[in-house]
């Protein structure tokens, strides 16, 4: 009762917030093709708070205000997936009290943000390797995916101890464990048996790859996923990148014309 009455508010608060021209402005980017599947690579959220005088976690806090906007926002577009490049392999590197802050996120998301993606029937997922993540991070991630699991909506997956050569790594290790077992046989290895074993398995393929604060590079961010995307780049940094912006990314996907290899 108190969790319908929770939704109800919600739903109420977020048709507030849609205003008439933000309805107009979906409705045209609608017309046109839009991309199924959107992966980010959130950059920039120390660079943001040391231009501020704050430490590196301020800006990750800021940025996980970008996450809940542009989550809102790929939502009300009707993409139908959005992931999110949270945590890297290489991360691990980082002062151990920005690596315990970041691993925190997770249990902050599901307190401050689970009702209204279950109001919005989004369904969360985990890309990356559990082992090594800490119990407590693990945990939220659980939580997460069980009380969405039902969800039909978007999927809104956070790519944390990623990294898309491990993940490669990963898949062809099973595959042959596969293959010597009997349960493959060895003439079936083509390019969607490899995504069948990744963790994307039942994800579409990115169709637009955006990564903010001038960075050029994919990172070792889903290497085998991204062989067509688009990739558009910005140099604002993480926590200033708006829904406009989103938009924006979203109308250039739609002028570029994907051939495929193909004239
Ligand atoms: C890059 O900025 C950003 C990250 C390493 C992590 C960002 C994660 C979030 C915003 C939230 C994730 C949310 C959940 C629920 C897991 P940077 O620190 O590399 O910036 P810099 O390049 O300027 O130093």
């Amino acid at each position: 009762m108190i969790r319908a009455l929770k939704k109800w508010l919600i739903g109420y608060k977020e048709e507030a917030r849609q205003t008439e021209e933000g309805r107009e402005r979906i409705a045209s980017l609608q017309k046109a093709p839009l991309p199924r599947h959107v992966a980010i690579i959130m950059d920039g959220n120390g660079r943001w708070a040391k231009k501020r005088g704050l430490p590196r976690v301020a800006g990750h806090r800021a940025g996980m205000k970008t996450v809940r906007r542009i989550t809102r926002a790929a939502d009300d577009l009707g993409i139908e997936a959005l992931t999110l490049y949270s945590f890297s392999t290489e991360n691990w590197k980082r002062p151990k009290d920005e690596v315990n802050y970041l691993m925190g996120l997770p249990e902050e998301f599901l307190r401050t943000d689970l009702d209204e993606l279950v109001s919005r029937n989004i369904r969360v997922r985990m890309l990356g390797e559990e082992e090594g993540l800490p119990e407590h991070t693990l945990d939220a991630i659980r939580k997460f995916k069980e009380a969405t699991k039902e969800n039909t909506g978007m999927i809104l997956s956070f790519a944390l101890n990623y990294g898309s050569r491990a993940e490669i790594i990963h898949a062809i290790e099973r595959i042959i464990d596969d293959m010597k077992s009997g349960k493959l046989s060895k003439d079936v290895l083509d390019e969607s048996l490899i995504g069948q074993y990744l963790y994307t398995a039942d994800l579409p393929d990115p169709d637009l790859m955006i990564r903010t604060s001038g960075e050029v590079r994919i990172s070792n961010f889903m290497l085998w996923q991204l062989a067509y995307s688009e990739l558009w780049f910005t140099d604002v940094q993480w926590p200033d990148f708006s829904k406009e912006m989103f938009y924006q990314a979203i109308e250039d996907f739609q002028r570029r014309s994907r051939r495929y290899g193909a004239v």
